[in-house]
């Protein structure tokens, strides 16, 4: 029997957890480690809107498939009465842009109904929102925020058999030596900078505010350098936000909560209306590039990492952890 650690217990261990275990059922243990849970982990902080984005150099073909990968599983589920549970919302979504060639929608096809705005169009937009957007496009997808499906995927993973131990894993070094597992995946999002140096990962500082507003029913998203984006959840909405590169501050900070606000009553003036709930901060596990590979260790283990996914780490999970099992089958078939 194969025994599976996956170290971050954040939307990209539990994927790798769910695919894994229900893959595997009987024939592995599959283990999850990790010193944060929801709601305490980066992805809590997300709106969990379906759209790549900071993800560094990761090639546009790794991402539309990995980005698909998440866009299928939110579809099965979001037929399924799990749905709700699963804060799974099919919603639309207008995004716009001030610079000229900032839209860039190589995922168009991953979508519904995409569409980009006529010229006449975004004059229209300008008018309502008093802007110089140059483009914008028009289409339906999913947002799952990981308040709500976090707590879904672990208890989808511990029905069928998975275990879950929170504890702060101090070296991969420590593990390989003296844990049982085979195999180890490194799901530890910004936490990989901790251990021995990986020099590409950096916090990506992200805050919001989290507003009830039940009459918002669609996301705006303006993708400008500086802009702001409004995403309803199930519950509240979200408003955003900054992306300062760097900054590990997680406190929020008067000077970005006024951005967040302006801005996005300069979106959609209502939303002041909203009641405020909470405002947080996050950081995002920026890198030079998603990091999936699968390394040999010396003692004759495996390790596959599934770090670094930036801004889009809900995005990329599912299929990320598609692409993590697929590694683990194909390196682990003499074992079996
Ligand atoms: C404001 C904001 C908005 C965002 N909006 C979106 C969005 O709309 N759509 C989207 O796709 N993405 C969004 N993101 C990005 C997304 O939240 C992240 O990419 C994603 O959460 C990363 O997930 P992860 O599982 O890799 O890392 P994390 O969620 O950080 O999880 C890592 C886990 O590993 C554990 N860990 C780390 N080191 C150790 C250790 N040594 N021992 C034990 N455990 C350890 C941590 O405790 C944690 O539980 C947003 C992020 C922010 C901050
Ligand atoms: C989340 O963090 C809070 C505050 O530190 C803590 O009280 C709570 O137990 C944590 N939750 C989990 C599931 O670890
Ligand atoms: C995760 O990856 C980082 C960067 O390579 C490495 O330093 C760290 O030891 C790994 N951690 C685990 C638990 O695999
Ligand atoms: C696993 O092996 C199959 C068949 O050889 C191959 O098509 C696939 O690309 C491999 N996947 C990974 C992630 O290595």
């Amino acid at each position: 029997m194969l025994n599976i650690g996956i170290i971050g217990g954040g939307i990209c261990g539990f994927s790798c957890a769910v695919k894994i275990k229900e893959h595997y059922r009987d024939k592995a243990k599959v283990t999850v480690i990790s010193d944060q849970f929801t709601p305490n982990t980066t992805g809590d902080i997300s709106a969990g809107l379906w759209g790549p984005i900071y993800c560094g150099d990761t090639s546009e073909r790794d991402i539309v498939r990995w980005s698909k990968g998440m866009h299928d599983f939110l579809h099965e589920l979001w037929l399924t009465d799990k749905a709700g549970e699963a804060g799974v919302c099919l919603v639309p979504c207008i995004r716009a842009t001030t610079d000229l060639n900032g839209l860039k929608p190589y995922w168009d096809d991953v979508v519904f109904g995409f569409s980009k705005f006529t010229q006449q169009e975004v004059d229209r937009l300008n008018k309502e929102q008093n802007k110089d957007y140059k483009e914008a496009c028009r289409f339906v997808t999913f947002t799952s925020e990981p308040m709500k499906l976090l707590p879904y995927l672990t208890k989808r993973f511990e029905s069928s058999g998975g275990i879950v131990t929170q504890r702060k894993v101090s070296s991969l070094a420590e593990l390989v030596k003296d844990s049982q597992f085979d195999v180890i995946i490194n799901c530890t999002g910004l936490g990989a900078k901790e251990f021995v140096p990986d020099d590409s990962m950096h916090a990506i500082r992200g805050q919001v505010i989290r507003v009830a507003a039940p009459w918002v029913y669609c996301v705006l998203l303006d993708d400008s350098d500086d802009g702001n984006y409004i995403i309803p959840n199930v519950d509240t909405v979200v408003l955003g936000g900054t992306h300062q590169v760097n900054d590990y501050n997680t406190t929020p900070d008067a000077g970005d909560r006024k951005l967040i606000l302006n801005g996005c009553r300069q979106l959609m003036p209502g939303i002041v209306c909203g009641r405020e709930i909470r405002e947080m901060v996050g950081l995002r596990p920026g890198r030079s590039s998603v990091r999936l590979e699968i390394e040999p260790t010396a003692n004759g283990k495996l390790v596959i990492h599934n770090y670094g996914h930036g801004g889009s780490g809900v995005t990329l999970a599912w299929g990320c952890a598609v692409d993590v099992l697929d590694l683990l089958v194909n390196n682990t078939k003499s074992k079996l």
